[in-house]
């Protein structure tokens, strides 16, 4: 069926994978990326596909109240998968307000635009809200997140998620926009701007540069692909139940420091090192403020309500991640050679 289906946020990490997934599997939907293509968004990411004739990318700030009721005005879209975001926990640290108004103030105003464009007829029509597992807080060593965990963030960044969460779905109840939400816990792979753990630590190791390691680097991630993530999406948006939350995860938890050592044995197997070589590139700073000590979800609602699996192996994933590095040298060169210097020297020479 012919749809036009917006995709925002779509030129950062995850939301390239979506935006891939989509337009090569669905060639009769309209996709519409909209990006304000702030320092994490980077069309460089969606070059394979961006002369497909069911792609467009429109670039606009979802927190422009106008312009984004104009764009809804223009294509009426069928479905809306957002993704745009800040989304990393250090920067909200330092900026918490950019957080807001991005995180909570775009959403409600996509939230709005849906509304106005739909107010004469909801069927078939699905405003689809993707989020983070960090909105459930921090797990001790046991338990795992599951749908009615309790909210309780503890940084800007899984607050301002907790509150779009809150009014994707208050918006569900009051005004009956068919809406969902889908926690999902972290993701590694190709496209990831280098300022999250794993792009980060695969270019110092590269480059011999010092591998920041927070606190004892005891936290615990539960690492999913982000190409499994974008199959969850695409299942939950074609098969998910408005009103419903979806939890996603890969049941796959490493503390940090076990990860990062593991990286560095494949990084110096791959360039050529002596076993050994990269781990003395450790170097444990300062802790980071509110850190989480544990995140793990369970995905069990998923894997049973709309048969949903992880596909891909950690030791698998993470190797084909690596070689992607390895073997996009100018992507990341062409990322971290502007501002990215600022940003880094404030976050680490001080730690
Ligand atoms: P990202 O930072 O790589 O990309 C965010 C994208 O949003 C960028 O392209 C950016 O230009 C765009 N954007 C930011 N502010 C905007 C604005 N005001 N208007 C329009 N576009 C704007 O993020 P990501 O890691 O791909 O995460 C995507 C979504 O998934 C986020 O909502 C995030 O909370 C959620 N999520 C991420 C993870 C993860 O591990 N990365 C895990 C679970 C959920
Ligand atoms: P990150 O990739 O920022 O994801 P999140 O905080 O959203 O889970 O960080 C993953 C883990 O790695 C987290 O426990 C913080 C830690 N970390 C470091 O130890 N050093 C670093 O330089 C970064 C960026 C993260």
């Amino acid at each position: 069926m012919k749809k036009n289906i917006l995709i925002t946020g779509g030129a950062g990490f995850i939301g390239s994978h979506v935006v891939r997934l989509f337009v090569k599997k669905y060639p009769e939907y309209m996709i519409v990326n909209l990006d304000k293509l702030t320092y994490a968004g980077n069309l460089a990411n969606l070059k394979d596909i961006e002369d497909q004739p069911n792609y467009r990318f429109v670039k606009a700030d979802i927190v422009d109240a106008d312009a984004i009721f104009k764009i809804f005005e223009e294509w009426k879209f069928d479905g809306v998968i957002h993704l745009a975001a800040e989304s990393h926990v250090d920067r909200s640290i330092a900026n918490p307000m950019e957080f807001v108004m991005t995180n909570v103030i775009g959403t409600v105003n996509l939230l709005n635009a849906a509304r106005n464009t739909w107010k004469d007829n909801m069927e078939g029509k699905l405003f689809y809200h993707i989020s983070t597992d960090e909105v459930y807080g921090s797990l001790s060593n046991e338990g795992y997140f599951v749908e009615d965990t309790s909210y309780d963030p503890h940084s800007p960044y899984s607050a301002s998620k907790a509150s779009s969460d809150h009014f994707v779905r208050a918006f569900n109840d009051t005004f009956g926009i068919p809406a969902l939400v889908s926690n999902c816990s972290n993701n590694y792979g190709s496209y990831q701007f280098p300022e999250k753990l794993i792009p980060l630590f695969i270019n110092n190791i590269r480059n011999n540069k010092s591998l920041p390691v927070y606190g004892k680097g005891e936290n615990v991630r539960d690492w999913l692909w982000v190409e499994d993530h974008a199959r969850a999406i695409d299942v939950i948006f074609h098969q998910g139940k408005a009103g419903e939350t979806y939890n996603i995860g890969g049941h796959n938890e490493w503390t940090n420091i076990d990860l990062i050592k593991l990286m560095c044995k494949i990084l110096d197997k791959k360039l050529g090192r002596e076993v050994g070589t990269s781990e003395q590139l450790i170097s444990y700073v300062k802790d980071r403020a509110g850190h989480d000590v544990r995140y793990a979800i369970d995905s069990s609602k998923l894997q049973r309500e709309l048969g949903w699996n992880p596909s891909l192996q950690f030791e698998e994933g993470l190797e084909k991640t690596i070689d992607w590095y390895l073997d996009n040298e100018t992507w990341m060169y062409n990322i971290t050679s502007g501002d990215y210097q600022t940003y880094y020297e404030a976050q680490y020479t001080k730690r």
